[in-house]
């Protein structure tokens, strides 16, 4: 497959270095075996997330510059609001430092002790502010997803049978809120169709729950959205994006993603006042207050910026052809991975490349240990080891799929740095059968994966 050239130039370069092979080897053992813990000089290329990873362009540097400082009503604010009104289509729009701030400010206004969350698949922070809300939060994706050599549209999609009878199994007075996260990150990336958001937003009006979108990749989403439903082949990606957000309730988003700022979250209330005043009270105690929320009138003028240019057609285009390159190379080597690739990233399929790893130690972890010593590549396991071990009986859960995810950063690596993970990824499978699992030495509570370290079996 054709690589699809940058639809920009280079105007700023940061210098990487290559540690030899024995370097990498002691710095990954220093590290206990958690990729977190490496520190970033050490890595070449850095697919640990595509999460404020991102290159800001000189428009929003120069936005950068224009940043309002004022503490209260700056003008960046009002530019920002500005934005998500005429993007989203929503009445309130408050700015977070990212999008965990988001789910901490508002879920626990939705939901607590003795509730249920139920998702198309929760990413790991936002159940954990679910979890820390007292709920629990149930995963709810087609089963298609489950499948990772199946090659279907909107594996992200939610299970909307399975929704409704686990309201009516659960009770519609315990289920707090339903969240639909555009892209599914936790299933690879994969998006979630128009049609689906109807269906879902159907059976939400239905029982009385409220439906907030995880909006971190929502311009992504309207990609797949455009190319592969026939209704919406002739829209653009912002008539798709208002059209996805008019059947929610509210959303909230981290903008290091779709956003391409390096920090920065938001809170949408689409027209529930009441509900917005509480949002604005949390976000005082917790974020700053209401025209800044923990940013800088800066970040806020880059996020507005930002915002636009991340639902550029020609960039989303560029985007996604980069990892069907890679895609393609793969395929070619029999390598396995969620596909369609995701909007994202390419999650390799761990399980397929090391079947004699069980989940309980943690082969999506082994392949990143792996990427590493082979190239000086930061992946992360989206797997059993970041899944974590059940809030009430503390086993280790065994997680739907053991992925290897190859976040890739926007607007930051070329086409040579593909083709090196391609041949690493290549020299890996060739070794496959010699490579041992791993298991847990210390963890804390919440959110382990970050902080555990780990030894080699
Ligand atoms: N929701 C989704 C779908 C995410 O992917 C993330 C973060 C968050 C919420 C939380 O946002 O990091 O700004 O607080 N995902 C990153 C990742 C960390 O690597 O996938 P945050």
């Amino acid at each position: 497959k054709k690589y699809i050239p940058e639809p920009f130039r280079i105007k700023m370069v940061e210098t990487i270095k290559v540690l030899t092979r024995e370097e990498r080897k002691q710095k990954i053992k220093e590290a206990n075996y958690n990729l977190f813990s490496l520190r970033g000089e050490d890595v070449y290329i850095d697919l640990l997330t595509d999460s404020g990873t991102n290159a800001m362009s000189d428009v929003q540097w120069a936005g950068v510059m224009r940043g309002d400082e004022a503490y209260a009503g700056g003008r960046s604010y009002f530019r920002l609001v500005e934005a998500g009104q005429d993007i989203f289509g929503y009445e309130y729009i408050q700015p977070v430092h990212q999008g965990r701030a988001a789910e901490k400010v508002l879920f626990n206004l939705l939901v607590g002790s003795g509730k249920f969350a139920i998702s198309n698949m929760f990413f790991d922070t936002t159940r954990a502010h679910v979890e820390l809300a007292g709920a629990r939060a149930i995963d709810c994706v087609v089963k298609e997803a489950l499948d990772p050599s199946l090659r279907a549209p909107f594996k992200g999609n939610m299970d909307v049978e399975k929704l409704e009878s686990l309201i009516k199994d659960h009770g519609k007075e315990n289920v707090g809120l339903v969240v639909m996260t555009i892209t599914n990150n936790s299933a690879g990336g994969q998006p979630v169709s128009v049609q689906n958001m109807r269906e879902v937003s159907a059976v939400c009006k239905k029982y009385g729950i409220p439906l907030c979108i995880d909006a971190a990749r929502f311009a992504e989403n309207a990609f797949f959205v455009k190319r592969d439903e026939e209704e919406f082949k002739n829209s653009s990606i912002k008539e798709i994006t208002k059209e996805m957000f008019s059947y929610a309730d509210m959303f909230t988003m981290s903008a290091k993603k779709d956003a391409i700022v390096n920090m920065g979250g938001l809170i949408g209330i689409k027209d529930n006042e009441e509900l917005y005043q509480r949002v604005k009270e949390n976000c005082i105690s917790f974020e700053g207050f209401i025209t800044y929320g923990g940013l800088s009138g800066r970040d806020l003028e880059a996020l507005a910026i930002g915002l636009y240019e991340g639902m550029d057609e020609q960039y989303l285009e560029y985007r996604n052809g980069q990892m069907e390159y890679l895609a393609s190379i793969l395929d070619d080597e029999g390598i396995a991975y969620q596909s369609p690739v995701g909007g994202h990233g390419l999650f390799i399929d761990a399980k397929a490349m090391f079947p004699q790893i069980p989940y309980y130690e943690f082969p999506g972890q082994a392949l990143g240990i792996e990427l590493y010593k082979e190239a000086g590549i930061r992946a992360c396991d989206i797997g059993s080891y970041m899944l974590g071990n059940d809030p009430d009986t503390g086993k280790q859960l065994e997680a739907d799929f053991e992925f290897t995810r190859l976040a890739i950063p926007r607007r930051v690596y070329t086409q040579a740095h593909f083709d090196i993970m391609a041949e690493a990824l290549i020299a890996i499978k060739k070794r496959a059968s010699e490579v041992s699992g791993y298991r847990i030495t210390w963890e804390p509570k919440v959110l382990r994966h970050f902080t555990a370290k780990l030894e080699p079996i």
